[in-house]
C-alpha cells in the first residue's frame, strides 16, 4: 500500500481518517477496475487476436493511455465535486469553456447503462458456475464435459435470464441503498483472497504439460498476429478494464481527499488490476494447450477451461467455489460502478432518490440484457453493425468507440482546458514528471487514439491522408481553445 503521508497533522484521529480514506479510496477503485474485465474478457480476446503481440500493446496501452486517462479522470472528479455531466458543466464554466464539455458526461452515463446491460449477463453464467460448482458438478470433469456443460447453459435462454435478473437486482439493491460501508469491508477479504485463489490456480497450471507453451503464447510478440482491429480491441480492453472513459472514476474521485496523491493511486489500480488479468490468462491458456483446446474459442473461455481444471486439482470443489463466488463479486464491485454515475446523475439533476432512479435504470439495463442473452442462443444469427450479434455490437460500440472517445476528450480537457495552475494544484506531480506526463497527454493521447481509430476506418495509404485530416483539425482545436480560454 502506498505510504502513508505524515505531513505535520499530530492528531491519531486525523491521521487514522487519512489512511483509511486513501485505502478505500484504493480498494473501491479497483474494485470497479478488477472484474469479468480481467478474468472473462482479457483472456478470450487475448486468444482470438493471437496472445503475445496483443499482450504488449494492450500493455502500452494500459501504460502511456489508461493510466494518464485514470489520472486526469481521477482530477476532473475532484475538482468538479460531482455526477460526470454536473462535473464537465461545473469545469467548463470554471475554465471558460463550451458548455458542450457537458457532453462528455452524457456519453459516459450512456455507455455505462449499456456496458451494464450485457455485464449483468455475463456475471449471471458466474452465479450459474457458482452453484454448479458447490453441487459438485465440476468433480472429475472431462475437457468435452466442460464445453458441453457451456453449451447447454447458453443455449438455454430462460436460465441465462433468471441469472441475469438476479445480478441486476443485486446491482440495484446494493447501489439503491447505498450500501458502501459492507461493500468496503468486504474488499478488504476479496481482493487479496481473489489473488490468492489465482496463485493456487497457477501453481495448478505450472504443473500441467500446457504451462509453458501458455507462457510462451502470452508473452512471445509475434507482430506478423496483429491487425489494426486487434489493436483497436487492446486500446479498448484497456480503457474497460481500467473503467475509465465514462466517469465512474470521476465518481469515485470526488471522494478523494485533497493531499493524497493521484498519480500513487492510480498506479495501485494499474498494477493490481493487471496482475490480476495476466494471472488469469496464464492459468487458462495453460489449461487450454494442456487439453488441446483452441485459443480463439471467445466470450465461452474461462468458463470452458476452469471447471476442467477444478475437477482434476485436490481440494478443486473448495477451490472452484469460492473461485466463482469470488468472480461473482468482483462482478457485483464493477457493475454498482457502472449504475452510480448514472444514479448521482438522475439524484442531482432531477432530484429523483436513490431507489426509484437504481430500480427505473436498472429496469431499462436489464430490459436490454435480454437482447444479449438472445444473442447466445434464438438471436445467435441476428446481426448488427456487419456480422456482430447484438451482444458482440453493444461490447463493440461501447468499449473500442465510447470509452476511448470519452478517455480522449478527458484527456483534452485536462491538457488544454484547465488552467496550468489548477492542474498543477490540483494533481501535485513532482516537477520532472509533470513536464513529462502533460507532454503525453496533449500530444501522444489524442493522437494515438485517432491514430487507432482512423487505421480501423481505412487502410493502406489512405490512413496517412485521413491522420494528417485529424491532425490538422485537432491542430485548429487546440487553437482556438488557447484563444477562448486565455485571453491575453
Ligand atoms: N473494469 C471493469 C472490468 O474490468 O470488469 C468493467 C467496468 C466497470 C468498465 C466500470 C467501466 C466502468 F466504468
Amino acid at each position: 500500500m502506498p505510504s502513508l503521508k505524515l505531513s505535520n497533522k499530530v492528531s491519531s484521529t486525523v491521521l487514522r481518517e487519512t489512511w483509511s480514506t486513501k485505502r478505500i479510496f484504493i480498494l473501491a477503485a479497483v474494485g470497479s477496475a478488477v472484474g469479468l474485465g480481467n478474468l472473462w474478457k482479457f483472456p478470450y480476446i487475448t486468444g482470438e487476436n493471437g496472445g503475445g503481440a496483443f499482450v504488449l500493446v494492450y500493455l502500452g496501452c494500459v501504460l502511456l493511455l489508461g493510466l494518464p486517462i485514470l489520472m486526469s479522470e481521477i482530477t476532473l472528479g475532484r475538482a468538479g465535486q460531482g455526477n460526470p455531466v454536473h462535473t464537465m458543466q461545473v469545469l467548463a464554466k470554471r475554465q471558460g469553456a463550451s458548455r458542450l464539455w457537458s457532453l462528455l458526461g452524457v456519453n459516459g452515463l450512456l455507455a455505462g447503462a449499456l456496458i451494464l446491460s450485457f455485464y449483468t449477463v455475463i456475471a449471471g453464467w458466474g452465479v450459474a458456475y457458482f452453484f454448479d460448482s458447490a453441487q459438485g458438478v465440476f468433480q472429475t470433469m472431462s475437457a468435452q464435459q466442460a464445453s458441453e456443460h457451456l453449451t447447454v447453459l447458453l443455449a438455454n435462454p430462460l436460465q441465462l435470464l433468471w441469472w441475469h435478473t438476479v445480478v441486476t437486482v443485486l446491482t440495484v439493491w446494493i447501489v439503491a441503498r447505498g450500501v458502501r460501508k459492507g461493500l468496503e469491508v468486504a474488499l478488504n477479504f476479496m481482493m487479496p483472497a481473489l489473488l490468492l485463489i489465482l496463485l493456487v490456480l497457477l501453481g495448478y497450471a505450472m504443473t500441467t504439460t500446457g504451462f509453458e507453451q501458455s507462457v510462451q503464447f502470452m508473452f512471445a510478440a509475434d507482430f506478423s498476429k496483429l491487425s489494426w482491429q486487434a489493436v483497436l480491441v487492446a486500446m479498448g480492453h484497456a480503457f474497460f478494464t481500467l473503467s475509465i472513459g465514462l466517469g465512474t472514476m470521476m465518481v469515485y474521485g470526488s471522494y478523494f481527499e485533497r493531499q493524497h496523491s493521484i498519480a500513487s493511486a492510480s498506479l495501485w489500480v494499474a498494477v493490481v488490476d493487471t496482475l490480476v488479468a495476466l494471472l488469469a490468462g496464464v492459468v487458462i491458456f495453460s489449461i487450454v494447450f494442456a487439453n488441446g483446446l483452441a485459443t480463439g474459442s471467445g466470450p465461452g473461455l474461462l468458463f470452458s477451461t476452469l471447471p476442467i481444471a477444478f475437477g482434476q486439482m485436490s481440494g478443486g470443489w473448495f477451490f472452484g467455489t469460492l473461485f466463482f463466488a469470488l468472480v461473482v463479486f468482483a462482478a457485483l464491485t464493477s457493475a454498482i460502478s457502472l449504475l452510480e454515475p448514472s444514479v448521482s446523475w438522475l439524484n442531482q439533476r432531477f432530484g429523483i432518490g436513490r431507489i426509484k432512479a437504481a430500480c427505473g435504470l436498472g429496469f431499462a439495463t436489464w430490459l436490454l440484457g435480454v437482447g444479449t442473452v438472445l444473442s447466445f442462443n434464438m438471436w445467435q444469427n441476428v446481426h448488427f453493425m456487419g456480422t456482430r450479434t447484438l451482444f458482440e455490437s453493444l461490447d463493440f460500440m461501447t468499449t473500442n468507440i465510447m470509452l476511448p472517445l470519452g478517455g480522449m476528450f478527458m484527456a483534452v480537457f485536462v491538457a488544454w482546458v484547465f488552467k496550468d495552475q489548477d492542474r498543477a494544484q490540483e494533481m501535485a506531480l513532482p516537477k520532472r514528471f509533470s513536464a513529462v506526463f502533460l507532454l503525453n497527454l496533449k500530444w501522444f493521447v489524442p493522437v494515438a487514439i485517432l491514430w487507432i481509430f482512423a487505421s480501423n476506418l481505412v487502410t493502406g495509404q489512405a490512413v496517412w491522408w485521413v491522420m494528417i485530416g485529424a491532425l490538422a483539425l485537432y491542430g485548429l482545436y487546440v487553437k482556438s481553445v488557447l484563444q477562448t480560454t486565455r485571453p491575453g
